[in-house]
């Protein structure tokens, strides 16, 4: 991910797929885990972890959805309820970074 050679980096030229930000940081699914709980809410779509506890009150499928896969990997769930853009639009301020294992 943080290779500017890499192919995926080509498409940082149109903003819109940039949700990356710069300090993006790596974390493992172990730390991840840890954060479970309606004060402090992780979830990980698609090999990124994302912080979502201040966007649990706003969640159009209510909080428990997202809590159910907080500190875990809610990617297939995620896949079948919500379009693509959704994590593009939201995803871009609650993200914390890919996930390394
Ligand atoms: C980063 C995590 C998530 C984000 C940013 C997110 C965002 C959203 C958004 C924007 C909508 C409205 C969609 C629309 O109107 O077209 C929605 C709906 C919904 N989401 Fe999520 N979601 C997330 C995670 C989850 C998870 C893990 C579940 C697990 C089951 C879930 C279940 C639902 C359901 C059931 C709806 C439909 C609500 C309805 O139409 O009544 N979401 N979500």
């Amino acid at each position: 991910m943080t290779n500017r050679k890499g192919p995926m980096n080509r498409l940082s030229v149109f903003p819109v797929y940039d949700t990356i930000p710069k300090m993006s940081k790596q974390v493992t699914m172990a730390e991840v885990a840890k954060h479970k709980t309606d004060k402090d809410c992780w979830v990980v779509i698609k090999g990124v972890a994302y912080d979502v506890t201040n966007f649990l009150a706003d969640h159009p499928g209510g909080k428990k959805a997202i809590l159910m896969y907080a500190g875990k990997d809610a990617t297939a769930e995620f896949e079948m309820l919500h379009k693509p853009d959704i994590i593009v639009k939201y995803g871009k301020d609650m993200k914390i970074g890919p996930v390394s294992n």
